[in-house]
């Protein structure tokens, strides 16, 4: 049994920390209680220095995906559901903020105030848990040139139905100095504001150490864990990699815990260099937020950057394609921006032999999903139609 911390709201909505006995110790934990060598040990440790808010539900369900493994003719194949986390519709965000906005309540804040763009999924979720945890969502929310004028569509509704004070940036407008402005207008009126970068991935603001990257880190050990109840060895992790913490926590779990597990990102927007870059160093400062006595070098991080398409938030026929099979094949919905592009990168490795029969590849769900309503017309554009079939 290890000690997970957690916050309860008092019926004064004053938040105490209390502890709550869970069942974490997992494969072999339990047995192996206080060996101070053994890795899964000494990395239960490292996380149980992090408080969190229990925001998220967890364990998400790890399932087999039968269907289209033989539709696609390759290894096994299996899911991790980080798109049912709970928290306003779920993904993977939630693991993050069960860590950050953990942080945000110890340092007394009143707000949190993020950027993203329009139909951020990490801006809906931030908001959703800082409402939850009693702190104010103030978003700022970029416009891209090609998206319209903001309409109140997917998550840019659900942040406005939770709440958030949501301001608008044009293409081009300074993202930076209108954070800044927020937050010292915030200070000035007496509050405390707790600012955060997109998807929780970079250090700075309030958030001191890497603890988007650190929620992912335990999101694969909770992965393991699952896998290997079932009797599954996975061999490879394959899931949408952006602003980097998901894959950096995915890699220091790996390294930490089962090194020959191959983590692979598929970027949902920028170039192979510069996300490989980027996970290489969160995954570098998050091993040492951990006290972790393990290296991550260049080897260990593989961005793929070939599914891109035509850039970040494009709809493709690949990605519609993608998305209409998983559905046919196995009633799991995917999102236009992320997941569906992440499945076209799994689909063409399974295709092109990158797998062997005996392989076990884990698909990670990071959610995304109410951003299918504002690509409503992308998608029946490309989606077969039951005539076609
Ligand atoms: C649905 C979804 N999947 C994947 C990602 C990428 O995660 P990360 O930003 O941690 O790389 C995001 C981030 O915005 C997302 O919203």
């Amino acid at each position: 049994m290890n000690a997970l911390r957690f916050f309860a709201r008092t019926a004064s909505a004053g938040l105490v920390i209390g502890t709550l006995a869970a069942c974490g110790g997992g494969a072999g934990a339990g047995d192996l209680e206080g060996d101070t060598t053994d890795p899964m040990t000494v990395f239960d440790e490292a996380v149980d220095r992090f408080e969190r808010a229990p925001l998220s539900h967890l364990p998400t369900p790890f399932e087999e995906m039968p269907t289209l493994a033989a539709e696609l003719g390759g290894p096994r194949l299996f899911i991790k559901r980080d798109d049912q986390t709970g928290l306003a519709f779920g993904g993977n965000k939630a693991r993050k903020l069960d860590f950050i906005l953990a942080d945000a309540v110890a340092k007394g804040s009143d707000s949190v105030i993020t950027w993203a763009g329009v139909q951020s999924n990490w801006a809906r979720m931030t908001a959703a848990g800082s409402r939850r945890l009693g702190m104010d969502p103030i978003l700022v929310l970029q416009r891209r040139e090609d998206q319209e004028v903001a309409p109140a569509d997917g998550n840019l509704l659900l942040d406005r139905i939770l709440g958030a004070d949501v301001r608008i940036i044009e293409p081009g407008g300074d993202r930076e100095a209108a954070v800044a402005d927020i937050a010292a207008a915030e200070r000035e009126s007496g509050r405390t504001p707790y600012v955060v970068s997109v998807g929780g991935s970079l250090t700075g603001g309030g958030m001191v150490l890497p603890l988007g990257s650190v929620a992912y880190a335990n999101g694969f050990r909770e992965m393991l864990e699952q896998a290997r109840s079932a009797g599954v060895t996975i061999t490879h992790v394959i899931h949408a990699s952006g602003s980097g913490s998901t894959q950096a926590g995915l890699v220091v779990g790996a390294k930490s815990i089962a090194p020959d597990v191959e983590i692979i990102g598929i970027s949902s927007g920028g170039n192979k260099a510069a996300g490989e870059a980027n996970v290489l160093a969160i995954a570098r400062e998050t091993v040492e937020a951990m006290g972790l006595d393990v290296e991550v070098g260049p080897d260990d991080v593989v961005v793929h950057d070939e599914y891109v398409g035509e850039g970040y938030g494009i709809l493709n026929q690949g990605v519609v394609e993608a998305i209409a099979q998983v559905a046919r094949t196995e009633g799991i919905l995917l999102d236009p921006v992320y997941t569906g592009k992440a499945m076209t990168g799994l689909i063409d490795l399974v295709k092109n032999g990158h797998f062997s029969e005996t392989d076990a590849v884990v698909f990670l769900h990071t959610g995304g999903t109410p951003a299918l309503f504002p690509y409503r017309e992308g998608l029946l554009e490309d989606l077969p139609r039951p005539t076609d079939e």
